[in-house]
């Protein structure tokens, strides 16, 4: 007879526990059965690895039956198009007995392929050996897919906007055109592919110089659509311009359209819409190389700034609003006389308006300074410095707006 009599509690008691056993083994069967991933286990300690186990969501994802696969390595999941990179990150870390995660393309057994993202992780003994793998297979076909449409679709707009980038680089003049009385030189530097900023420089048929440079509000491709539409409007087609215009007193022929109509008739034509709140600055000027004046009109635009052959530099006279804001508007015209050696710098409000966290905005005063001891190189380097300090000022941070230089010397 034992010292202990075993209480008739305790085989009722281990039946209790032998049989929650068995419902939480079945809870976890029904678990993995009902999972909606694939879950494979291979046994390591067998020759090539062996799928030992796989569930209801495998037999989904792949349409392989269980019977047909226990015993085979998974590789037969492979084929013609999965990444030999993919499979050798799993083999790696099969070697090296770590996790690992990869989005490979495995392919159904009707042989229609499907991104499988596959986690694959070791299972250690008491002893720390590993003896099997747990594999988890997900079908991320429809998410890859997406992504895969979303990279096409952002591929061909990229495409688009560098093709669109280069017809409206291609708009500015590509070499400083000859002109009588006039170098000219310039830098034009956009903040995103496509500008709102535009400018240009020509000849009109009564021998007097036309020039302008115009900032759209706001960036991208709104901007820049009415940046090239406002460029072709005020560009010659076929030879005449509406920029000249017939000369009614003397009965002579055109001559050049005052700068303050060609601002009011700007804005008439582009008025801003309640879908297309777009405004634009601009300055329009003609240059008389004859007489050496210079007519102008502005338009909510940062003023002109001289500098003289000798003396200090300074910012010409403005006057109205920006274009495109009110209909009735009008603009009044502005006249300087210049010499040869003078220069004029026309730029957009990037140049003064770029910044720096700790010092702010460039502003026009330094903008003028620069100008004034720059004086001393060509036309073309006292441009390029000027860029240069403006891209020094910002520092890491980009201009956040477009950056346009139009300089013109007066020549004898
Ligand atoms: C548990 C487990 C599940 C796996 N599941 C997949 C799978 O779903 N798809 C796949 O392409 N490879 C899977 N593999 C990987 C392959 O079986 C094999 O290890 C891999 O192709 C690299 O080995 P190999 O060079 O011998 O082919 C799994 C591996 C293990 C251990």
């Amino acid at each position: 007879m034992s010292d202990i009599d075993e209480s008739p509690e305790i085989p009722a008691a281990r039946r209790a526990l032998e049989s929650d056993v068995e419902t939480l083994l079945d809870l976890k069967d029904r678990a993995l059965a009902t999972a909606a991933e694939g879950i494979t286990i291979a046994d390591a300690r067998l020759p090539d690895m062996p799928l030992i186990y796989v569930n209801d969501g495998f037999e989904r994802i792949t349409g392989h039956r269980a019977n047909d696969v226990l015993g085979r390595n998974c590789r037969f999941l492979q084929g013609p198009d999965t990444d030999p990179d993919a499979a050798e990150e799993i083999r790696s870390a099969i070697r090296e007995q770590r996790p690992c995660l990869v989005e490979i393309l495995n392919y159904r057994i009707d042989g229609s392929p499907f991104w499988n993202r596959l986690s694959i992780t070791p299972v250690r003994d008491a002893a720390g050996t590993v003896t099997h793998y747990i594999g988890v297979q997900s079908d991320i076909t429809v998410r890859r897919e997406a992504e895969d449409a979303l990279a096409d679709a952002n591929r061909r707009m990229r495409r688009d906007l560098d093709a669109a980038a280069r017809i409206q680089q291609s708009l500015l003049p590509d070499h400083a055109p000859e002109l009588p009385g006039l170098d000219v030189a310039w830098s034009f530097r956009p903040c995103t592919e496509l500008a709102g900023d535009t400018f240009n420089i020509f000849l009109l048929d009564d021998g007097s110089i036309g020039f302008y440079i115009i900032d759209v509000s706001g960036h991208g491709v709104p901007a820049a659509l009415l940046s090239v539409t406002l460029w072709h409007t005020l560009s010659p087609a076929g030879g005449r311009s509406w920029l000249l215009e017939p000369d009614e007193e003397r009965d002579a022929e055109a001559v050049a359209m005052s700068p303050a109509d060609v601002v009011t008739r700007l804005n008439r034509s582009f008025q801003m819409q309640p879908d297309r709140m777009q405004f634009f600055t601009m300055i329009y000027g003609i240059f008389d190389p004859d007489h050496r004046t210079l007519r102008y009109a502005t338009a909510g635009h940062p003023p002109i700034i001289l500098v003289p052959r000798s003396g200090d530099p300074r910012t010409l006279p403005t006057g109205g609003i920006p274009a495109g804001m009110l209909e009735e508007a009008s603009w009044h015209e502005l006249i300087v006389d210049v010499v040869p050696g003078d220069r004029l710098y026309l730029y957009t409000d990037g140049v003064i308006e770029a910044s720096n966290e700790r010092d702010g905005e460039f502003e026009i005063d330094r903008l003028v300074d620069e100008l004034g001891t720059r004086r001393m190189l060509p036309l073309r380097a006292s441009v390029d410095a000027t860029r240069s300090r403006v891209e020094e000022w910002c520092g890491a941070d980009e201009p956040a707006d477009d950056v346009t230089i139009l300089a013109l010397e007066v020549t004898s």
